[in-house]
C-alpha cells in the first residue's frame, strides 16, 4: 500500500516505517526534523516539510497519491503544553486540521491517527477502556481530543474512515539496535533511567512517592514500541478491508510503578545508581493502565513484547550503541 507517514523520523514513526518497508508498503515520511531524525527513516523517501506548509502538503499529495496517511507529527511533551499551550494548539490540532483538509481534498478516505491517554485526564477506574470519560488535564491531551473530535465528525460527513490509537506509555527500541528513542531533553523515565545506569546521567529522580499505589509511586502500562508499530500495521489492513472508524487504546493491561522500573533496571544491568527522592510532577494520574480488549479482539493484536525486562533490555542495546 502506498502510505504517506507524518512525523515518521520520530520515536514511533520510525518504528512504524522501518515495519512497513519490511512488509514492502511504499512509504513516503514528511517531517519536518525538527524533533525526528534524518538517521531514523531508513531507506524511506523522506520529505523534509512543515505540515502547516498547505502548498507543499497540496503538491506532495498529488505527486504521492497515498492511499492511506498515518499521522504522528506533532509534540508531546505535557509539562511544555503546560508552559506553552498555543505551541500545541498551532502544531498539534491547526496543523492536524490541515492535513486532515489536504487528505480531503486528495480523496484519501484512510487515515491512522496518533492519539494518547492523556485524553482521558485523570481517570476514575484502572484499566481504562475506550468508554471512559474524556476529559484531559493539559494541553497536549486536549490538542490531540480535538483532532479525535474532527476525525469522528469528518467521518460521520463522508466516507472518510479512520482509527486513533491511544497510546499509554511507549517504550523499548527496535531489538536490532539501529532505531529507538532520542528526544532533547529526554523527559521519558525508561530512557532517563538507563542513561543513569550507563553514567550518562548522574541520578534519577522519582517524582512522588505518597500516591495511593502499593509502592507510592505513579503505576503506568508501558508498551514496547515494536508492539504500538504493529498495532498501526494492523489498522491499516482493518481500514483496508473496509473496518468501520474506531477508536483502540493501545497498552498491556497491566501497569509498573516507577520503583519497579528502577529496581528491573538495577537488575538487568547489574549497575546501582542514586535514586532521589523528588516532589511529585504537575499533572501527573496516579495510575494509567489500559484496557486494550477492543484492540486484541477486532485488531487481533498479539504483543511480543509484554515484559518489562524485555523492554529495557532492548532500550539498554539502543542506550549503549545509539547513532542518533
Ligand atoms: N518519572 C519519574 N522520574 C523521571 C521521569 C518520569 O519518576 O525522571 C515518572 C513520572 O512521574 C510518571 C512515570 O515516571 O509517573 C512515567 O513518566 P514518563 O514521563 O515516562 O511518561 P508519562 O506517563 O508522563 O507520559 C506518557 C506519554 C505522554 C502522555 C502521558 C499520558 O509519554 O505522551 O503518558 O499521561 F501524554
Amino acid at each position: 500500500m502506498k502510505v504517506l507517514v507524518t512525523g515518521g523520523a520520530g520515536y514511533i514513526g520510525s518504528h512504524v516505517v522501518r515495519q512497513l518497508l519490511l512488509r514492502g508498503d511504499d512509504v513516503l515520511v514528511l517531517d519536518n526534523l525538527v524533533n525526528g531524525h534524518r538517521e531514523a527513516v531508513g531507506v524511506a523517501r523522506l520529505e523534509v516539510m512543515d505540515l502547516s506548509d498547505n502548498a507543499g502538503l497540496k503538491r506532495l499529495m498529488k505527486a504521492f497519491q497515498p492511499e492511506a496517511v498515518i499521522h504522528f507529527a506533532a509534540f508531546i511533551e505535557v509539562g511544555e503544553s503546560v508552559r506553552n499551550p498555543l505551541k500545541y494548539y498551532q502544531n498539534n490540532t491547526a496543523n492536524g486540521f490541515s492535513l486532515l483538509a489536504a487528505c480531503q481534498e486528495a480523496g484519501i478516505r484512510k487515515f491512522i491517527f496518533s492519539s494518547t491517554a492523556a485524553v482521558y485526564g485523570t481517570p476514575k477506574a484502572v484499566p481504562i477502556p475506550e468508554t471512559a470519560s474524556l476529559a484531559p488535564i493539559n494541553p497536549y491531551g486536549f490538542s490531540k481530543l480535538f483532532v479525535e473530535q474532527a476525525l469522528r465528525d469528518l467521518a460521520a460527513a463522508s466516507d472518510f474512515r479512520y482509527v486513533a490509537l491511544r497510546y499509554f506509555n511507549a517504550a523499548g527500541a527496535d531489538p536490532s539496535g539501529e532505531i529507538g528513542e532520542s528526544h532533547k531533553p529526554e523527559s521519558h523515565l525508561i530512557p532517563l533511567v538507563l542513561q543513569a545506569a550507563s553514567g550518562e546521567r548522574k541520578d534519577i529522580s522519582i517524582f512522588g512517592t505518597d500516591y495511593p499505589t502499593p509502592d507510592g509511586t505513579c503505576v503506568r502500562d508501558y508498551v514496547h514500541v515494536n508492539d504500538l508499530a504493529d498495532a498501526h500495521l494492523k489498522a491499516l489492513d482493518y481500514l483496508k478491508d473496509g473496518g468501520e472508524s474506531r477508536v483502540f487504546n493501545c497498552g498491556y493491561g497491566h501497569g509498573y510503578s516507577v520503583r519497579e522500573v528502577l529496581d528491573a533496571v538495577k537488575r538487568m544491568t547489574g549497575k546501582d545508581f542514586s535514586v532521589v527522592e523528588a516532589p511529585p510532577r504537575t499533572g501527573d494520574p496516579a495510575e494509567l493502565v489500559a484496557d486494550s480488549r477492543l484492540l486484541t479482539e477486532i485488531l487481533k493484536w498479539k504483543p511480543q513484547f509484554d515484559n518489562l525486562n524485555a523492554i529495557i533490555e532492548t532500550v539498554w542495546n539502543w542506550e549503549l550503541n545509539r547513532r542518533y
